[in-house]
C-alpha cells in the first residue's frame, strides 16, 4: 500500500488513505453484461439524474401493476410519495410473474442446511422451484387469513436461514401483512422490545436453528419473550431441528397445521404502492433499535434494479448473498431482489466455519455457484484462516465478488481478488444502508473500473454528495460529510412510532439532503471512499481522522488480522487513539509489536495518526452481521466501563475478556 506521508487540517475529516491501483472490468466479462461500458454507464446515469422521475418510471413499468400509478413522486420533503395511486403485490411479482415469464421449472432457491454428513462431504440440500415456492406460499397464505392475519397486520417473523423463512416473508407480502424479521441470533429481550415497538401480535418461528454445531433455541427464547407481554396472540411453529419444545395450548400451532387443508390458490392483494411491506429494526448509536419502515413498490423497484445491474445477473447464474434474511442485505439481496428477477438463489443455514473454515468453498465448488456476496468481516476471518484452505476447492465456476456492511481494507479486497476470485472476477464492493432499502454507491461490473476500498460512482438515479455542515460541496479528496440530495424510490418512509427522530436524524444535519451518517471523499474520477461512521471520526489535535484509514493501515501489517480504533482521553492531545488489535494465527503479542505498530500506522499514514495505545484481543466485539462495535470499545478505552446497550453483540465472552484484560 502507497502512503501519504503527512496530512493537512481543515474542516472536513482528513483523508489519509492513498490507493492507486486500478483494475478495469476484464473484457469477456464487459462483452455480456447488462451495462457494457463506461460511456454507457455515464449516459444513462446522466439521464437517470436529469429526469429522475421518468428513470424510475421507466424501471417500475418493467414490473407487474395491478394498476398503473398516477404520479411517480410526489415530494414533500422530507416525505417521499412514489407510484401514488398504484397498486401492485410484490410476491406477485416475485411469482406470479416469474412464472408467467416461463421460469415455474426453475430453481428459486437451493437450500443447503448447516450439519453435515459423517463424512464430512455434505449437508442436507433441497431444491424449491418457482412453482414449488409460490405453492407453498399461497398455501401458507392462506394459513395465515385462517390464523386471523389480516392486512396491515404485523407479523414478527424468527426464523433459522431456512427456506420456510422466505416463505413467510412472501406470504406476508401476499396478504398485506407487514413483516418485521428479527435476526435469529439475538436473544429474548430483542424479540420483546420489537414485539410490543411493532405492536406485532403474531409471531413466525421454528422450534430451532442450527449454528456452528448447536441447536439455537428459538421457540424458547419465543417463550421467554412473552411472559412478559401478552400482545401476541399466535405463534406459529416450524418444526426443522426436531428439539423438545413447548407448545402453548391455544397460542402455539405448528406450520404443518396452518397450511393443512388450505388451497395453494390465495389470490394477491392488491397494495397500494405506499403501504408499508415491512418494519426492521436497526441499532442506532443510542442503542434503541429503531424500526426502519419500507414501502411496497419503492422498494421493490430499488431492489429489483440494483440486482440486475450491480450483480449483473443473468438466467443461468446461480446467486449467494450471505447474509441472513434478519438483516437488510437478506431482505433486498436474499429474498426480493433476486426473486423480482427469476434468479436462482443459493441459502445455507449456518456458519461460515462450520466444519471448518472450508464449508464456503465446498459449498461454491459443489453447487457451482457464480455470484458470491459477502462481508467484509468474513473476508478477514477467511484470511486468518489462511488461503490454504479455499485454495484446496475449484472455485472456478465463480465469475463476480460482492461486498457490503463496511469498509474493505484494501489488503482484504486484494485477497479477495487474488485468492478466491483468482485475478478473474470483478468485485462490486456496494454502499447503502438499512434505511436506504437497495444499494447506492457500486461499481456495475462491466462498465466501472474498481480500485481496492472505494465503493466506486453512484447507482443510476442516486445523487450522493460529500460536503460540510452547510451542505457546500467539497473539493476532492477532501472528506466530509456523505448525503444524497435527492429522494429515491427505495428510501426509508420513516422510523416506527418515531416521526421525530426521522426528521433529526436524517434530514435536520445538512440542509435539503439525507444524511448517511458516513464520512466520506471523493477523488480524483470522482469515485466515493467511504470513511466509516461520522461518530466515529477521531478528533487529535485539531485532525480528524476517519477511524476506517487507521484500521486499514494497521491491518496491512502482516502480524495483524483486524483492528478497530477508537479515540480515548489523552491528557496532552485532549483525545488519543487506542486501537484494538487480534493477531495472524501464530503470531504472538508483546511489547516489540506494540511499538511496531504504532510505527507502521506512523510510516503509513504519518505521526498525526500513531495510536497512543495499542490493546491486544483475542477477538473483537461485534453485531451478529459482522459490524465491529465501536461504541462498546469506545466505552472501555473511555473509563473501562460498558454501559450501554449490548443486545446485538454477537459474543458477550468477547466482552469479558476485553475487561479481564483492563484489570
Ligand atoms: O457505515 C456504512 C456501512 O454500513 C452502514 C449501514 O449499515 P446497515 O444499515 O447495517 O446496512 C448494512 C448493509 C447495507 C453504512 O452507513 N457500510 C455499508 N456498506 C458499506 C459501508 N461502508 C463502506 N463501504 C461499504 N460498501
Amino acid at each position: 500500500m502507497s502512503s501519504v506521508p503527512a496530512t493537512t487540517s481543515h474542516a472536513g475529516i482528513d483523508s489519509v488513505l492513498n490507493e492507486d491501483r486500478v483494475f478495469p472490468p476484464p473484457e469477456t466479462f464487459a462483452k455480456s453484461a447488462h451495462i457494457k461500458s463506461f460511456d454507457e454507464y455515464k449516459r444513462i446515469y446522466q439521464q437517470s439524474i436529469e429526469n429522475p422521475e421518468q428513470f424510475w418510471a421507466g424501471i417500475a413499468s418493467e414490473l407487474k401493476w395491478i394498476k398503473p400509478w398516477s404520479k411517480v413522486l410526489e415530494w414533500n420533503p422530507p416525505y417521499a410519495r412514489w407510484f401514488e395511486g398504484g397498486q401492485l403485490n410484490v410476491a406477485e411479482n416475485c411469482l406470479d410473474r416469474q412464472i408467467a415469464l416461463g421460469r415455474g421449472d426453475k430453481v428459486a432457491i437451493v437450500w443447503e442446511g448447516e450439519p453435515v454428513k459423517s463424512d464430512l462431504s455434505a449437508g442436507e440440500v433441497r431444491k424449491i422451484t418457482y412453482s414449488q415456492l409460490a405453492d407453498a406460499v399461497n398455501r401458507f397464505a392462506n394459513g395465515l387469513k385462517a390464523q386471523g392475519i389480516r392486512r396491515g397486520d404485523r407479523v414478527t417473523i424468527y426464523m433459522p436461514m431456512v427456506p420456510e423463512a422466505v416463505v413467510a416473508m412472501l406470504a406476508c407480502a401476499r396478504i398485506g401483512a407487514t413483516h418485521s424479521v428479527i435476526f435469529g441470533g439475538f436473544a429474548s429481550h430483542a424479540i420483546l422490545d420489537r414485539v410490543e415497538d411493532a405492536r406485532s401480535h403474531y409471531v413466525i418461528t421454528a422450534d430451532g436453528g442450527n449454528r456452528r454445531g448447536s441447536i439455537v433455541p428459538l421457540k424458547a427464547n419465543v417463550d421467554e419473550a412473552l411472559k412478559q407481554t401478552s400482545l401476541v396472540k399466535k405463534v406459529i411453529v416450524l418444526k426443522h431441528t426436531g428439539n423438545e419444545i413447548n407448545m402453548e395450548a391455544g397460542r402455539d400451532i405448528w406450520w404443518s397445521d396452518v397450511i393443512a387443508g388450505q388451497s395453494a390458490d390465495c389470490p394477491p392483494e392488491p397494495m397500494e404502492s405506499e403501504d408499508l411491506l415491512f418494519i426492521l429494526y436497526t441499532s442506532g448509536s443510542t442503542g434503541k433499535p429503531k424500526g426502519i419502515m419500507h414501502s411496497t413498490a419503492g422498494f421493490l423497484v430499488g431492489t429489483y434494479i440494483t440486482t440486475k445491474y450491480v450483480f449483473d445477473l443473468h438466467e443461468d447464474d446461480l446467486y449467494w448473498c450471505t447474509a441472513d434474511i434478519g438483516w437488510i442485505t437478506g431482505h433486498s439481496y436474499v429474498v426480493y431482489g433476486p426473486l423480482a428477477n427469476g434468479a436462482t438463489v443459493f441459502m445455507y443455514e449456518g456458519a461460515p466455519n462450520f466444519p471448518d473454515f472450508g464449508r464456503f468453498w465446498s459449498m461454491i465448488q459443489r453447487h457451482k455457484i457464480t455470484i458470491l456476496y459477502t462481508a467484509p468481516t468474513a473476508i478477514r476471518a477467511f484470511m486468518r484462516a489462511g488461503r490454504e484452505i479455499p485454495d484446496k476447492y475449484d472455485l472456478s465456476s465463480l465469475r463476480l465478488l460482492g461486498t457490503v456492511g463496511e469498509p474493505i481494507n484494501p489488503e482484504a479486497w486484494m485477497w479477495y481478488q487474488q485468492v478466491i476470485g483468482d485475478g478473474r472476477c470483478p468485485i462490486v464492493d456496494t454502499w447503502w444502508q438499512t434505511e436506504t432499502g437497495a444499494i447506492m454507491i457500486s461499481p456495475l461490473p462491466g462498465a466501472i473500473a474498481t480500485k481496492p476500498g472505494t465503493a466506486t460512482l453512484p447507482f443510476f438515479g442516486i445523487e450522493p454528495a460529500v460536503v460540510d455542515r452547510d451542505g457546500n460541496e467539497l473539493p476532492t479528496n477532501k472528506g466530509g460529510l456523505l448525503v444524497v440530495r435527492k429522494p429515491w424510490p427505495s428510501m426509508l418512509r420513516g422510523i416506527l412510532n418515531d416521526p421525530d427522530r426521522y426528521v433529526r436524524q436524517y434530514w435536520s444535519e445538512v440542509k435539503d439532503c439525507y444524511f448517511t451518517g458516513d464520512g466520506a471523499r471523493r477523488d480524483n474520477d470522482g469515485y466515493f471512499w467511504l470513511m466509516g461512521r461520522v461518530d466515529d471520526v477521531i478528533n487529535v489535535a485539531g485532525h480528524r481522522l476517519g477511524t476506517a484509514e487507521i484500521e486499514s493501515a494497521l491491518v496491512a501489517h502482516d502480524a495483524v488480522a483486524e483492528a478497530a480504533v477508537v479515540p480515548m482521553p489523552h491528557e496532552i492531545k485532549g483525545t488519543g487513539i487506542a486501537a484494538f488489535v487480534t493477531l495472524e494465527a501464530g503470531r504472538k503479542p508483546s511489547e516489540e509489536l506494540k511499538k511496531e505498530l504504532i510505527n507502521w500506522v506512523g510510516q503509513q499514514i504519518g505521526p498525526i495518526a500513531k495510536p497512543d495505545q495499542i490493546r491486544f484481543a483475542e477477538a473483537l466485539p461485534k453485531t451478529r452481521s459482522g459490524k465491529i462495535m465501536r461504541r462498546l470499545l469506545k466505552e472501555l478505552a473511555h473509563d473501562g466501563e460498558v454501559r450501554g446497550d449490548i443486545t446485538t453483540l454477537e459474543d458477550l465472552n468477547v466482552l469479558a475478556k476485553l475487561r479481564q484484560q483492563e484489570e
